[in-house]
């Protein structure tokens, strides 16, 4: 049993103390209307007790106080609307430049891949210092990323990516929770998030056996699954899928006259379901690869299509 009972989890990283904040006051204007209310009820159910001696002629409450009491507490509402929403766009928009890191949830495990392509399993190391952004999916149904020293938590889908970043501050262990409810072994869904000095976390990286970058896997597998016959077409010949150099990020046109972003969620459908959005100028000729392909995979072929620039060469996509 955990014995050192902390009413607040540790502060470890930079949006930690924002979230905090806007807890706090909540819970200070709640506890203070709460006991404001409360302290009335009781001096007024003993004030106006049966047989008070006290005016009771006076039952109504004029026009005035009706309309102030709806009014008062507009500025305060719009006050934590937008105090809150400023938070709340402060952990949905990552910093540019952050690492990237993979998270594949299963039942019930977290498989995670560094981006210099170290896995990992129920555990996440990161240096301080540097904003980590996390591209999560699900092998089978709903898993919740959350780490309550970071004060940061996802929802892991099945079918769909999502992400979530952070910086952490305090060098230490913290706990990594699932938290939805996903089966039998939910609450054994757990690990640890180890954050390292950016020093002891470069030496920790050189400590193990490298493993490919995601890039570089997804370019074998781009290669094995033959990819490259229609999106890399020859020298002067059209290609019959569309060119995927400098893809990454930008509007893409499609048949139905719709333009979309090619972000990872887009990538992604289009590897295991190509004929849902069909690029302007293309047939609906590439065949699914829903079912052989693993999320691993297709999170190191959308890394490898990321990394693809408008030349056609391997951009270094380092940590
Ligand atoms: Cu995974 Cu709960």
């Amino acid at each position: 049993m955990n014995t050192d009972f902390r009413l607040f989890p540790e502060t470890a990283s930079t949006i930690a103390g924002r979230v905090d904040a806007v807890y706090l006051f909540l819970i200070a204007l709640t506890a203070f209307f709460t006991l404001l209310i409360a302290g009335l009820i009781v001096f007024f159910a003993v004030r106006y007790r049966r047989g008070a001696r006290v005016d009771r002629t006076k039952g109504h409450v004029s026009l005035w106080v009706e309309v102030s009491w709806m009014v008062a507490p507009l500025p305060v509402l719009l006050f934590i609307f937008f105090w809150s929403t400023n938070v709340y766009f402060a952990m949905q928009r990552p910093p540019a430049g952050a690492m990237e890191v993979g998270v594949v949830g299963k039942q019930w495990m977290w498989k995670i891949q560094q981006p210099g392509g170290r896995r990992e399993i129920n555990e996440l190391h990161v240096p301080t210092g540097k904003a980590v952004r996390l591209t999560m999916i699900s092998q089978d149904v709903i898993h919740s990323f959350y780490v309550p020293a970071f004060r940061v938590k996802q929802d892991v889908l099945p079918g769909r990516y999502t992400s979530l970043w952070f910086e952490a501050t305090v060098p230490g262990e913290y706990h990594l929770f699932c938290a939805e409810y996903c089966g039998t072994d939910h609450s054994r869904m757990i690990g640890r998030v180890v954050v390292m000095s950016p020093s002891d976390y470069e030496s920790w990286l050189s400590g193990s056996a490298a493993d490919e970058p995601p890039a570089v896997a997804g370019q074998k597998l781009f290669e094995q699954m033959r990819c490259d016959g229609c999106h890399r077409g020859a020298e002067g010949v059209p290609s019959r899928g569309p060119p995927l150099e400098g893809l990454y990020g930008r509007p893409v046109p499609l048949t139905t006259g719709e333009t979309v972003i090619a972000d990872d969620n887009y990538l992604r459908e289009s590897i295991l379901l190509p004929t849902a959005k069909v690029v302007a100028g293309f047939q609906p000729i590439m065949p699914t690869f829903q079912g052989q392909i693993s999320e691993e995979g297709v999170m190191q072929i959308v890394a490898y299509i990321k990394s693809l620039d408008e030349g056609g060469a391997s951009r270094d996509d380092g940590p």
